[in-house]
């Protein structure tokens, strides 16, 4: 018998995101300022919107980044040779078309793996990408990569990618133990590719997170409905107000919704209320920016190096390829 093209395992569903939700919601809307993770962004609708952000014109970052692993992909294929892709936070894997590609021609490639916490967009991509790489098996795993880096299978060399410089979504300690549990997910002749994007004139950022049609306002926005749908809260997004500014000191971008009145919210499913006043901010993202240096420094702290660093000619963002320290 033939093994299935596409297989799913789930680690976050049902119940279980349901109690993470009420948990962040508790902690998050109990404390001062208020703040949300960005993992609740993405359900179907929310996958959608950020699709539309990849392709304003103010957002350069994706389109920067696959001109770069337009560049590059072919080279990252040579040095890992990998049987398999694991791609975290993997959303609709458009760029990751190009790995694949590379891979899938040079004759190795076997395995493909998303990883995310947004089923649906993961499932859509799979079967677009079953369709255009015959041979290709698909194992997708639907997880939280702050907990479930540990349960992913392995098959073979695998080149793990974190694409889309999500990873400027961790706070700093979070990113370090983002950083060792992907080392820890790592063989001594495995690679793992990372998108970041990098530090520049907060005009540009601050368009890129505040764009003219209002789509990442939407996009911010959705978290309230998030809850009033999975926790019948009664958010009125017509309250709140969409932020986005650069924090130079920390270098990151930060997105916040800006209650526009004195306005308490009840949220039944987590049997908590929440009293906002006017002008008060919920930070909802933060977006860190980079630099070569401090991708070197975080590696390191992980127990890994810089083996390739592939950038476009304005340097604003990059892909930092890396391998176990001691190889
Ligand atoms: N890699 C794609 C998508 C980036 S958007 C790109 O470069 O365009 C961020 C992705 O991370 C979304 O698909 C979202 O569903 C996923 N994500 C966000 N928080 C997550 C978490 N805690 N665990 C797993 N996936 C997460
Ligand atoms: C997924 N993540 C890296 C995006 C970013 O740029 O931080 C999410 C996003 N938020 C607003 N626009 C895009």
């Amino acid at each position: 018998m033939t093994a299935p093209p596409l297989t799913l395992e789930f680690h976050a569903l049902g119940q279980g995101t349901r109690q993470a939700l009420i948990d962040d919601v508790r902690a998050g809307l109990g404390r001062q300022p208020k703040e949300l993770p960005p993992r609740w962004f993405y359900d179907e609708r929310g996958s959608e919107l950020f699709e539309l952000i990849t392709e304003l014109p103010e957002y350069y970052q994706t389109r920067t980044e696959a001109a770069i692993l337009r560049q590059c992909a072919s080279d990252v294929v040579q040095r890992v040779q990998p049987r398999s892709i694991l791609e975290l936070g993997a959303g609709a894997s458009t760029k990751t078309r190009l790995l694949i590609e590379a891979a899938h021609s040079s004759g190795e490639l076997r395995w493909f793996q998303p990883f995310d916490v947004s089923d649906a967009i993961v499932q859509r991509a799979a079967r677009d990408l079953l369709r255009d790489f015959p041979g290709l098996t698909i194992h997708a795993v639907i997880g939280d990569f702050k907990e479930h880096l540990d349960r992913i299978p392995r098959f073979g060399r695998q080149l793990v990618v974190f694409l889309g410089s999500t990873i400027g979504n961790f706070f700093p300690d979070e990113r370090r133990s983002f950083l060792s549990a992907v080392r820890q997910l790592m063989g001594p002749e495995d690679a793992f590719l990372l998108g970041v994007d990098l530090v520049k004139d907060p005009l540009v950022l601050e368009a890129a997170y505040d764009d003219a049609q209002g789509v990442t306002a939407q996009f911010n926005l959705n978290v309230l409905s998030v809850i009033n749908r999975e926790l019948q809260a009664d958010f009125d997004l017509g309250s709140f107000r969409h932020v986005a500014c650069y924090d130079r000191e920390n270098q990151w971008i930060e997105m916040h919704l800006r209650s526009l009145g004195n306005q308490i919210v009840h949220i039944p499913g987590a049997g908590f209320t929440a009293e906002f006043k006017e002008g008060e901010l919920m930070r909802t993202e933060i977006s860190a920016k980079f630099t070569r240096q401090r991708v070197d420094e975080s590696f390191a702290q992980a127990g890994l190096r810089t083996e390739a660093w592939y950038t476009d000619r304005e340097e604003r963002f990059a892909l930092a390829l890396a391998v176990p320290e001691e190889r």
